[in-house]
């Protein structure tokens, strides 16, 4: 089915989410639209924009809001595309707004809380989770505005030895966290859960979008109440099943394949697990011990879940195997100008995939950086004490595709003098495109990523 238009399953998808009251996002998701949307923003327009309607998600350091229209416009350019893989998928938005627009999505990333975010934007499908969620919300609402609630971890660790979101709100999220524990959920409806908790939790905070450090005096938005809201999950694509996995990108790599892989690796030394250790200890509830001012979870610092993403000597190496490994015919690379290679070193490494059969095209971004750029340097008692160097970075696209179209090739993913590994399939997966077993059940985490006996 041509991803531009809808289909039957799609449009029965959007009946059932107006039935029951809920926004129907899925249609609204086009380059055309996004590029409006974008322009609205830039243009700070008051009211209601299509990103709201979309719903809005965490802020994450290298979201890539901004750039979906020029994401999916590449995406639509590989012409048959159905599969579309996200190895590094943060906040899932790149993979929400594909699967709105009809492609069968493949989202990974490491971190539990990213892989749970995936779980509900990506794997989780509207007709199958939301009127169940819309319930919970209310539920949980109501448990929010009790009177007896009573501190726990997350209060005692992120509200009163570090200042991230006021007591208030810590009981409530306490509160409901043990709530959806004890309810055993079925896990696409228990990450949408989680999803809707982490993300009211984000909207009652009080840092500049990084969990390294709070700010000195509780932020406006910090002394709201918490409220959950029911996340944007979207209906089915008539392409197929999606799915969400949390495991290495190398791993995920070899297992996993599709038409077009989007890769948007981390670009500097700051590990997404310490930019973002609330979201994971709220995610997994293991309750870990913590160090620091800002309270970091123990294995945050104890190496074994470090990502070679983040280490300058590693990195070129490890992306050049990464991307020798990926199984996708169409390749588009996010990254940005501050991050550890230059456009040059990339191209050069890009064109020399695929035994030299690699064709790269450079699509330039240019942005304002993160909020904390913008705000400048302070010292621990709240002075400004220095300013950020520049105030804009580019954001290079890099789509890499074979010499020759699929349909000269004869369809499917294209073959070369490099092998590219087949997946192993597993008899009685119910996806359309076979995917490997050790990658389709787990909710749970794998080995390496479970609660360390010490907590
Ligand atoms: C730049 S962010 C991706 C942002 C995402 N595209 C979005 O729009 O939200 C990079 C992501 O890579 C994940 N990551 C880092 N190292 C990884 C690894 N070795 N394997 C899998 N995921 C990894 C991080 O957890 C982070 O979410």
């Amino acid at each position: 089915m041509s991803p531009k238009r809808l289909g039957p399953k799609e449009r029965e998808g959007l009946g059932w989410l107006a039935d029951h009251g809920l926004t129907p996002v899925a249609r609204i998701v086009t380059p055309k639209r996004l590029r409006a949307a974008d322009r609205h923003r830039r243009r700070e327009v008051s009211g209601t924009s299509v990103y709201e309607r979309f719903g809005r998600m965490i802020k994450y350091l290298g979201s890539k809001r901004t750039l979906l229209p020029v994401i999916l416009d590449a995406v639509r350019a590989a012409a048959g595309a159905g599969a579309v893989i996200d190895l590094f998928s943060g906040t899932s938005r790149v993979g929400h707004a594909l699967k709105g627009a009809g492609y069968r999505v493949l989202a990974n990333d490491h971190n539990a809380y990213a892989a749970v975010l995936a779980r509900c934007y990506v794997q989780a499908d509207a007709e199958g989770v939301l009127e169940d969620a819309a319930r919970l919300v209310g539920e949980f609402n109501r448990l929010a505005r009790r009177a007896d609630l009573a501190p726990g971890y997350f209060t005692e660790t992120f509200c009163v030895k570090s200042r991230y979101i006021q007591p208030k709100n810590g009981v409530r999220i306490d509160s409901i966290r043990e709530a959806i524990a004890a309810k055993s959920l079925p896990p696409d409806l228990e990450a949408v859960m989680l999803t809707s908790l982490m993300e009211a939790a984000d909207r009652v905070d009080s840092t500049t979008g990084l969990q390294m450090a709070y700010l000195k005096h509780w932020s406006q938005r910090s002394h709201n109440d918490l409220e959950l809201r029911v996340p944007a999950v979207l209906p089915r694509p008539a392409a197929g099943k999606c799915r969400a996995h949390c495991h290495d990108a190398f791993d995920a790599a070899a297992a996993l394949e599709g038409d077009i892989a989007y890769i948007d690796p981390p670009y500097n030394q700051h590990s997404y697990l310490g930019n973002y250790h609330m979201w994971e200890s709220l995610v997994r509830w293991d309750k870990p011990p913590v160090y620091g001012v800002a309270c970091k979870r123990v294995d945050v610092r104890e190496g074994g879940r470090r990502s070679v993403f983040n280490s300058r000597p590693r990195f070129a190496t490890a992306l050049r195997r990464l991307l020798g490994m990926v199984r996708a015919r169409t390749l588009i690379i996010s990254f940005s100008d501050e991050g550890y290679m230059m456009r040059g070193e990339m191209e050069a490494m890009l064109r020399g995939l695929w035994g030299g059969a690699a064709r790269v095209r450079v699509i330039e971004n240019d942005f304002k950086r993160y909020i904390g750029a913008q705000i400048g340097i302070y010292n621990p008692r709240g002075e400004r004490v220095g300013r950020v160097g520049h105030l804009r970075n580019k954001e290079y696209m890099y789509v890499v595709t074979r010499e020759g179209t699929a349909q000269e090739r004869g369809g499917g993913v294209a073959t070369d003098e490099t092998p590219v590994p087949r997946a192993r399939v597993e008899p009685g997966d119910t996806g359309e495109t076979p995917v490997p077993r050790e990658l389709v059940d787990p909710y749970t985490l794998p080995a390496w990523a479970a609660p360390s006996s010490s907590s």
